[in-house]
């Protein structure tokens, strides 16, 4: 038998070709002659042109949307309009048959919300192909950026005793039985008898692992799942999700934010560069959605249009203390129309607050820096001024927040102190502080939340669309 080709590939061809072999999934079959047939290699589906009557119709009655083939025809240049080539059937069998009155997964307009309950074979449908695609092709560019850059790929444990981050609430690893779990004399659950011997639960951030391989290696970074208990039950939040985060020795906050502007520059031209067909079919998608939606509401640039000013313009940086003046002075602030008033410097910012800066004021993605220690964890590195941290966030148009990183605080009793300070007991994290102790150097890092970065890259409002399988509070299915 000869090689099966990719529908991709066979698109992109350059001549016609006889007796070519495809597989895939029908996304449509018309008049009992066309058969749109798509392999997942690209958005792309393929004509495949039957003539009847060479075929049983007993064959031709299974071919209905769903139903896996393989075709086995000539690829010639297409009669009709929409296409540059399509394939001529000479032979065709049936993989495996799709109930069309079952299949979750009709040729018409389905909800996401119906589609996440099917997220299974959401994939069939071109969306969310598309979505995953790029998802594919933006954590190729994630190691791409790094290994061209001279940073090592640590792998940070996913199970952790550490719960000192403070980055939210974790999830409890543990093997003790429920319901009759060992106690001390105090009547607690004795954890000294669970797996591990002592507490553990799943990591919410590979950093401090990861600042011991900067304090070696120089530049690395992690990328793995990271996962929070919190209950928010926001568009924007997952219980496990991606998280990007270098860490790189002898680099202060302002080259943090160097790289990171460079590396989600780098990102986002990866795929301009790598995917226009996937990008260009959700810009077309939400092109037709915003045509549904009144016209203040709309967007003043297209999906693409959007990726491409990030790429071509410089990010603004302000610190927080100059954020929190244009936010107590904005309109929105003195009409009283923030659910959170801004008034005393160190509250934190809200969301509602962070997407006027960026979306009514700057209209680009803005760097916050220098923030209170005071709504920062404790290992930033706190300022001459004893008031501020070397911390810094990433807020993009229509996501928020999108990176959070910091210099870190590298002196010793700086450290020991703002630990004691928020109750964390430095000998609960000898090693981290062993890194202050042995050698010590300034170092900086950040974390990229993966999916917030792929909610902008594809137009997507709801994170749990740009995750194969989302968990959230009250949701593990598949
Ligand atoms: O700001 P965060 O909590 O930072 C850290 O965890 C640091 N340890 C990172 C570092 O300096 N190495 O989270 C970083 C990013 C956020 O900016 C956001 O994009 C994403 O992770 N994020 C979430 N994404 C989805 N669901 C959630 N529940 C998220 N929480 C944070």
């Amino acid at each position: 038998q000869m090689k099966n080709h990719s529908i991709k590939d066979l698109l992109l061809s350059t001549k016609t070709m006889s007796k070519v072999t495809i597989n895939g999934w029908v996304r449509t079959f018309r008049a009992n002659r066309f058969i749109a047939l798509n392999d997942g290699s690209s958005i792309s589906s393929v004509q495949c042109v039957v003539d009847f009557e060479n075929f049983d119709e007993s064959v031709l009655k299974k071919i209905n949307t769903g139903t896996s083939l393989e075709i086995t025809g000539d690829l010639v240049e297409s009669q009709g309009s929409g296409q540059k080539f399509e394939i001529i059937v000479s032979d065709l069998s049936v993989l495996g048959e799709c109930d069309s009155e079952e299949f979750p997964i009709q040729p018409k307009k389905h909800s996401f919300e119906f589609l996440r309950d099917n997220a299974h074979l959401r994939t069939r449908t071109n969306t969310f192909s598309a979505i995953m695609r790029l998802r594919s092709s933006l954590s190729f560019a994630v190691h791409n950026y790094f290994n061209s850059n001279g940073f090592y790929y640590v792998h940070t444990p996913i199970i952790t005793s550490s719960d000192a981050e403070g980055a939210g609430e974790q999830f409890r690893v543990t093997t003790l039985n429920p319901k009759n779990p060992p106690l001390d004399e105090n009547s607690e659950v004795d954890f000294s008898k669970d797996f591990f011997g002592k507490e553990t639960s799943l990591t919410v951030s590979g950093q401090l692992e990861a600042e011991t391989y900067a304090m070696s290696l120089g530049k690395v970074y992690t990328f793995g799942p990271t996962f929070r208990a919190e209950n928010s039950n926001t568009s924007r939040h997952l219980s496990e999700f991606w998280m990007i985060e270098p860490e790189v020795a002898f680099m202060d906050l302002y080259g943090n934010m160097d790289l990171a502007e460079s590396f989600l520059k780098y990102l986002l031209q990866y795929i301009v560069k790598n995917n226009i067909d996937d990008l260009e079919f959700l810009e077309q998608r939400l092109i037709k959605e915003d045509k549904t939606k009144p016209q203040n509401l709309r967007s003043e640039m297209t999906l693409i249009e959007k990726i491409k000013f990030v790429i071509n313009n410089d990010f603004k940086r302000i610190s927080y203390t100059e954020a929190f003046e244009i936010l107590k002075n904005c309109k929105p602030n003195k009409k009283k129309k923030f659910k959170y008033l801004i008034e005393n410097w160190g509250a934190d910012l809200q969301s509602e607050h962070e997407r006027y800066l960026v979306e009514k004021h700057f209209k680009c993605p803005v760097i916050i820096y220098d923030y209170p220690a005071k709504i920062k964890a404790f290992y930033m590195k706190l300022n001459d001024d004893n008031k501020t941290v070397k911390a810094m966030d990433i807020l993009f148009p229509g996501i928020g927040e999108i990176v959070g990183g910091s210099q870190r605080e590298e002196r010793l009793d700086v450290l020991n102190k703002k630990m004691n300070d928020i109750g964390v007991n430095p000998n609960d994290l000898w090693w981290y502080t062993d890194l202050r102790k042995f050698g010590t150097a300034k170092h900086s890092g950040f974390g990229l939340g993966f999916e917030r970065l792929i909610m902008f890259a594809t137009g997507m409002s709801n994170i749990r669309d740009v995750i194969p399988f989302p968990r959230t509070p009250q949701n593990a299915e598949f």
